[in-house]
């Protein structure tokens, strides 16, 4: 089954097609990173304006990329939640036009469900029951997934998502946008003494990244001459508290719940030090996408719409955005 899928629910523009729910054929994706660095951040309506502007060039890039053409596809999906309102609808209407013109079935996709799903990207398949750490820009949520379309969301986050955390860290430390690669850069080779405060949050699977965040600009804010060694390792005691928590209170999950695995997804999903710190500590086998794979893309929107068509789930023209889609019961 060939499956084209349109992800823009952010600042990237992806369309990628996928065979059979894990072979990638094409996945293309325009960054808009270096038009909203500028603001320090995403700006809604410029992010929508890009995406009109290059769905039409991605999707024909993709299409070239695949060596396939329109009559070759079996289906498409399309991210229709959660994300900003004025990016998904782009991406919807354009997935919907490409259904009806050429009699495909549609199907809209949860943004976070498809970010697990870049975990079947891959020769190497999940073992199910497993326990899926997802960590973006705008969420941190602790997944148990039973069985393909059965999520329950075991915790998230009370305040900043660990990505935003990252985010707003790296704004603190004069570092640029977006802040969790300028922090993974800023923190190579580095190590250090300083220890920032952990929210342990005992007895429940929440997360929580605002105090962290506090306790960093307390240290900037106290340090009077902060030159590019103590930034470096005041960002790399940021990081470690952020990764120390999301790795320890994932393992306690998983044991908890007797999975046989666990799956990282989401942008932050890219951060070395939580891949290298979670396959160190973890009993239980890891699984974690390549960095492209993890940052949004269509591939994994693709692959996600590859278990839900064959459950039989499909929807009609009718299909609208969902800018608030909530995720696992
Ligand atoms: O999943 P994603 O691409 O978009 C959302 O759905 O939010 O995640 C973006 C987030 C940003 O906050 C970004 O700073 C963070 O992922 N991120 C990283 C890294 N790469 C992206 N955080 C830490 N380390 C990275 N290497
Ligand atoms: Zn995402």
């Amino acid at each position: 089954m060939i499956i084209l899928a349109v992800e823009t629910s952010c600042d990237e523009t992806s369309v990628a097609i996928v065979k059979d729910g894990s072979k990638i054929l094409s996945n293309v994706i325009a960054s808009q990173v270096e038009i909203h660095a500028r603001y320090g951040g995403i700006v809604p309506e410029v992010a929508s304006r890009q995406h009109m502007l290059t769905i039409v060039p991605v999707s024909e890039q993709a299409f070239k990329e695949a060596g396939i053409d329109k009559g070759q596809l079996d289906a498409v999906a399309v991210t229709k939640g959660p994300g900003l309102a004025g990016s998904l609808i782009v991406g919807v209407n354009f997935a919907k036009a490409l259904a009806m013109a050429n009699k495909l079935p549609l199907i809209g996709i949860n943004h976070l469900e498809g970010h697990i799903y870049a975990n079947w990207l891959s020769e190497i398949q999940p073992e199910l029951p497993c326990l899926c750490l997802i960590v973006s820009g705008g969420h941190s949520d602790l997944i148990l997934m039973r069985e393909h379309g059965l999520f329950r969301k075991l915790g998230s986050t009370r305040d900043d998502a660990a990505g935003e955390a990252f985010d707003k860290g790296a704004r603190i430390l004069g570092l640029p946008y977006p802040g969790g690669p300028a922090i993974q850069e800023a923190t190579k080779g580095v190590t250090t003494t300083m220890s920032l405060p952990r929210a342990w949050l005992k007895d429940n699977d929440d997360f929580s990244f605002s105090g962290v965040k506090t306790a960093l600009l307390h240290l900037v804010e106290a340090q009077e001459n902060r030159d590019d060694k103590w930034t470096r390792e005041a960002a790399a005691a940021f990081q470690e508290a952020i990764v120390d928590v999301l790795v320890t209170k994932t393992i306690q999950a998983a044991r908890r719940h007797k999975v046989k695995g666990i799956l990282l997804a989401g942008g932050v999903a890219a951060n070395s030090a939580l891949r290298s710190r979670m396959l160190a500590d973890s009993p239980l086998p890891v699984l974690i996408p390549p960095p492209i794979l993890c940052t949004d893309n269509a591939a994994m929107i693709a692959s996600c719409a590859y278990y839900r068509l064959m459950s039989g789930q499909t929807d009609n023209a009718g299909l609208d955005v969902i800018p608030g889609l909530t995720f696992g019961l």
